[in-house]
């Protein structure tokens, strides 16, 4: 049985593309293994506290932590529970001024801790830091209002948005991420559609269930009815 966490960070809860996105991800992957068991995080709607000084004074506590100090880290251990948990993470996410919602990086900044997701470890050189958890996949599933944001494209050294969750996958203990993207919302001119159309031909051979092919293409046939 495949456990999947599924999480959006759209602000919009009515018309958002990435929340269609990981729904019908999640239907799809359903229709193809009904037992799979899916927890839904929904950051967007309901975005975790920026971490405080309380909160970093409690995660690099040494020894034993006081009640306030565990009290401070509570909705982390929860955020941090959920991925170990999860096998496959689906994370949708629309690209604000250029990179991350503030709602999902303040979900990356409760999840990224020492002794839950990461070691520190001078010994280690120049990188001391080593991911902890491990084996999961991460689809990545985002949407831009702009485009030619992709790797070699006019617009690349714009896009903070892919770039940095890819930097941040291995603490989310993401071995795999597939990164299905649709852009040029806003002009939702013939290159939508194309990317549209690229993300239905998007089909990594490794993605369980060739999910995100079958995904793809009921977006993209939801979308022309
Ligand atoms: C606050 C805000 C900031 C945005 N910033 C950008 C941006 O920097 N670059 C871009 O290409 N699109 C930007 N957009 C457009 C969104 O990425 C686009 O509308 C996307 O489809 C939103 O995802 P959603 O449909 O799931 O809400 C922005 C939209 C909003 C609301």
């Amino acid at each position: 049985m495949t456990t999947i966490l599924k999480i959006n960070a759209s602000a919009r809860v009515v018309r958002s593309l990435t929340r269609d996105m990981t729904s019908l991800f999640v239907s799809e992957w359903h229709a193809r293994e009904s037992s799979a068991e899916v927890r839904c995080r929904d950051v967007g709607v309901n975005p975790p506290n920026p971490v405080s000084e309380d909160w970093i004074g409690a995660a690099f506590a040494a020894g034993d932590r006081t009640p306030a100090q565990s009290a401070a880290l509570r909705e982390s251990d929860e955020l941090i529970d959920e991925i170990e948990w999860a096998d496959v993470i689906v994370l949708g996410t629309p690209m604000y001024n250029y990179g991350v919602p503030a709602q999902l990086k303040a979900w990356i900044d409760q999840i990224v801790r020492i002794g839950r997701t990461f070691s520190f470890d001078l010994d280690r050189g120049d990188t001391p830091i080593e991911p902890i958890l491990s084996g999961k996949t991460l689809v990545l599933l985002s949407s831009s209002g702009e485009g030619g944001l992709a790797m070699g494209e006019a617009n690349a050294a714009r896009n903070h948005l892919q770039p940095h969750l890819r930097t941040i996958a291995p603490y989310l203990g993401a071995q795999r991420v597939h990164d299905i993207g649709i852009e040029y919302q806003e002009f939702k001119d013939p290159r939508h559609e194309k990317s549209i159309h690229d993300a239905h031909h998007d089909t990594p051979n490794s993605c369980p269930f060739e999910l995100a092919a079958a995904f793809a293409s009921q977006w993209t046939n939801s979308k022309n009815t």
